[in-house]
């Protein structure tokens, strides 16, 4: 069984009791977008660590961006327009945008790395503010995604076939990319929704994956989170996590 088939995506807010494909991933790829702008920023371009631990988190984000644009393609746009014709034309739309923002993105690291010294400061402050742009679009279009998209499959879905799909999604994902989600995912989330989260993966997973995913997210909670976290799984609160089963 995949590390995450019997993951649940967070479900109620107060707006809606609807299951909700898009609040979970999309608090990951916000987290992760934010932070790595962030490093962007004030990346040392004349660093040759610095340089190369930023672009390494650019460039997992680049493809974790570009993996989430095809499984959304594949899964949900392709399930909306299954019942509502074209239901799904604005995003998928946005999504062929995306995928040439990424390669000029991807081109102007590739750039900046191969730059001389004298050049790079310019090429980073270059791909900083490219990068922001990036992040803007796609903060303007998740928040249609989770509006619009969201409205229409809960209009032609019910939650039953909206966990079966989860489910089909997740259980589609390589190991490595669940694992990128989740480190980004749990400390974006609320502790509600990392106990939920957490706890319907330990319920269907192998009890070291379980343990690979709340190493990859310890280090990236402060205590108070940790301490609730652990409490609600029923889990030691202590670090060394090889106990767990
Ligand atoms: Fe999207």
């Amino acid at each position: 069984m995949s590390i995450a088939t019997a993951t649940r995506p967070a479900t109620a807010t107060h707006r809606s009791e609807r299951v909700d494909l898009y609040v979970g991933i999309h608090k990951a790829l916000r987290h992760f977008m934010t932070d790595t702008l962030h490093r962007v920023g004030r990346m040392d371009a004349n660093n040759p660590d610095d340089l190369r631990r930023t672009l390494a988190q650019f460039e997992g984000l680049m493809e974790l961006c570009l993996q989430h644009v095809h499984h959304e393609n594949d899964f949900v746009h392709s399930a909306i327009e299954a019942r509502q014709p074209r239901g799904a034309a604005r995003t998928a739309d946005d999504h062929v945008e995306h995928i040439a923002h990424i390669a000029a993105l991807r081109d102007e690291a590739r750039a900046l790395a191969q730059a001389e010294a004298s050049a790079r400061p310019a090429l980073a402050l270059r791909l900083y503010r490219h990068l922001a742009l990036f992040v803007a679009d796609n903060f303007q279009h998740m928040n249609v995604e989770e509006t619009q998209n969201n409205a229409a499959l809960w209009a032609n879905y019910g939650d039953d076939e909206l966990m079966a799909l989860h489910q089909r999604i997740v259980a589609s994902l390589p190991p490595e990319e669940n694992l990128l989600v989740m480190r980004w995912m749990i400390p974006a989330s609320t502790p509600a929704e990392r106990a939920q989260v957490l706890g319907g993966m330990r319920a269907g997973a192998p009890a070291e994956a379980f343990a690979a995913v709340l190493d990859a997210v310890r280090p990236h909670l402060d205590d108070h989170a940790w301490d609730q976290l652990a409490r609600a799984l029923g889990v030691p609160q202590q670090p060394g996590l090889a106990h767990f089963g």
